[in-house]
């Protein structure tokens, strides 16, 4: 049986208004979810408008089957894929591209998943749970260093090798299987956040795992880059992140394309055409109002960037 969890989408207004341009246009939605955006904009679409939407989550792909909508179509696949995917529909060029990253709210609260260290559930923590290693077997498994690595850049822990020794150690008695028995051995090992003591010991930790299990910065970097080729001029890409190692790499990627021709020597003899043009021309940064978050308190840190792309030739661009 379907499991009943709320999702409110954050930006409810700012995303369709930025993102529709033309209604009978072909639109994106990267990440699904329970579908809050895709909802959104296609009550902006005329009859011709489309909305393709993606999610790597089956339970997000069952959900979509609710919208009976002959201009709407749900894909199983991650958004890193998307180029390929509309190709094999036959759609080379879109509209408007939306990615909302991250995990969903359906996600967290469904301790079946494993993603959270407030309910005990299988440590899972993948997104797709057809392909790919469990954060147990991976946990198991791993070299400290590794350990130490991924609770470092992606969690931004700054105990993760006291972390790291201390998983290693425990794993020889008894293989981690729950959430509840990762939590509880941080917890054990690292010291309450003096700013904020509500935060839990383990809250690093279990985003660098995930961002890690899920590959989510490789997929974002990918997306990014399959997006940019499939716009068209004018065009409009809108990315929501929710914390900073996902909104350093968006806002890098649209100053790369917005002033591509940075770090050139100005004294340098060459003409305007000689120099690289603009790939997208950026928009300023939404956040939530006071009153979205009185409502929607989750929404805390998102941060949406969006950029418009003009009509320069796509290069695949390299991302760090
Ligand atoms: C924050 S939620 C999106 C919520 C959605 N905008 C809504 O209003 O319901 C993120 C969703 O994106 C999906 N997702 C995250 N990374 C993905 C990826 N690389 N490929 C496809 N889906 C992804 C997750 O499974 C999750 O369902």
């Amino acid at each position: 049986m379907a499991k009943n969890f709320k999702h409110i989408p954050v930006l409810a207004k700012e995303v369709p208004d930025i993102l529709v341009r033309d209604p009978s246009g072909i639109y994106v939605d990267g990440t699904f979810g329970r579908g809050g955006h895709s909802r959104l904009i296609l009550e902006k679409l005329s009859p011709k408008g489309k909305l393709y939407a993606f999610d790597r989550d089956e339970a997000a792909v069952k959900a979509a089957e609710e919208i009976s909508d002959p201009r709407f179509r749900i894909i199983y696949a991650p958004f890193a894929e998307m180029k390929e995917k509309l190709i094999e529909l036959g759609i080379t060029s879109v509209n408007g591209i939306l990615l909302d990253i991250g995990v969903s709210s359906p996600q967290i609260d469904d301790a079946e998943r494993g993603f959270s260290f407030r309910f005990d559930g299988p440590l899972d923590m993948r997104m797709d749970t057809s392909t790919g290693m469990t954060a147990a077997e991976w946990i198991n498994r791993a070299a400290a260093e590794e350990i130490t690595s991924v609770l470092k850049l992606y969690g931004e822990e700054k105990f993760s090798s006291r972390i790291a020794a201390a998983i290693c150690e425990r794993r020889t008695k008894e293989p981690f299987t729950t959430t509840k028995a990762l939590a509880d051995l941080i917890a054990s090992v690292v010291p309450r956040n003096k700013k904020d003591r509500d935060q839990h010991p383990a809250t690093r930790s279990f985003q660098g795992i995930r961002i890690f299990i899920n590959d989510e910065l490789g997929q974002l970097r990918q997306a990014l880059n399959a997006a940019g080729s499939l716009l068209q001029p004018e065009g409009i890409l809108e990315v929501i992140s929710f914390h900073s190692l996902e909104d350093r790499i968006v806002k890098h990627f649209f100053d790369m394309c917005a002033n591509p021709d940075k770090g050139i020597d100005p004294r340098l003899p060459l003409r305007a055409e000689q120099l690289p043009q603009p790939l997208f021309s950026k928009g300023k940064k939404v956040v939530p109002t006071k009153e979205e978050l009185e409502i929607n308190p989750r929404a805390r840190s998102s941060i949406l960037r969006f950029a418009s792309r003009t009509g320069t030739p796509w290069k695949g661009l390299e991302l760090t």
